[in-house]
């Protein structure tokens, strides 16, 4: 099974694509933790993008393409895959297209999660990310918090809350999102691909609408 996900900062693309990739024995292919990952690595790519990131803006197409051209390449991809983060720009959503022609992959649905504004704002002010680039596990102060305060309870690394989690970056991320990334919801459309779920329930009912909508 080959997945987009898709919906706007916040919305629980990757609580959901970690649970999916347990129930399914596929892969995740999250940009934004490629991203955090090269980041923590201080490699040339996240020496790039680290001010645009922190800043809640988006990386440059043409990089975001490259790196997942070379990503779909590897072997893991195979047994399927769940895109999370990635396409978020009308550019990427036809660069995925060329590159899915060329591999000769096709994606089975994009999964459109919608939340509420009000509720996002205080899901990502609430949010804590586990700091080992190999795990990224994801938690929330509120309603799913580590058992140890600020450790992760997968690996034991810090748990921290992310630099594009100011209140200035994600009203930025939620603009960038309406302007740039919601306009793929009909392009997903026209392709009769779109499954929406309601975001906005709790973890269980938001994996269970999942899966049985697949
Ligand atoms: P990225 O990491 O992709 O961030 P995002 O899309 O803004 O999404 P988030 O990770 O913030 O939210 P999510 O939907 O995954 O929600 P989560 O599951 O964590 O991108 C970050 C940055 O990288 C971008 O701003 C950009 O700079 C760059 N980037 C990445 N991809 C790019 C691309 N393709 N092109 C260009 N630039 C790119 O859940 C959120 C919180 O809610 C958690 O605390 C969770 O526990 C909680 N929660 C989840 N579900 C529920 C529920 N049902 N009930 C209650 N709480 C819930």
């Amino acid at each position: 099974m080959n997945l987009i996900l898709m919906g706007p900062p916040g919305a629980g693309k990757g609580t959901v694509a970690k649970q999916l990739i347990n129930k399914y024995g596929i892969v995740q292919l999250s940009t934004g933790d490629m991203l955090r990952a090269a980041i923590k690595e201080g490699s040339e790519v996240g020496k790039k993008v680290e001010a645009v990131m922190a800043a809640g803006d988006l990386v440059s197409d043409e990089l975001i393409l490259e790196l997942m051209e070379n990503r779909l390449q590897q072997d893991d991809c195979e047994k399927g895959f769940i895109l999370d983060g990635f396409p978020r720009t009308i550019p990427q959503a036809e660069g995925l297209d060329v590159i899915l022609e060329k591999l000769e992959i096709k994606i089975n649905a994009a999964v459109n999660i919608d939340v509420p504004k009000e509720v996002l704002v205080e899901r990502l002010s609430s949010r804590r990310t586990c700091t080992n680039s190999s795990c990224q596990e994801i938690y929330n102060i509120l309603n799913n918090p580590p058992k140890v305060e600020g450790k992760c309870d997968k690996c034991g690394s810090d748990v921290v809350q992310r630099d594009d989690e100011t209140a200035d970056a994600i009203m930025h991320r939620m603009d960038t999102y309406n302007e740039k990334t919601a306009p793929l919801i009909d392009y997903y459309k026209n392709k009769e691909l779109v499954v929406d779920i309601n975001g906005n329930q709790s973890y269980e009912a938001v994996i269970n609408e999942v899966t049985s909508k697949l």
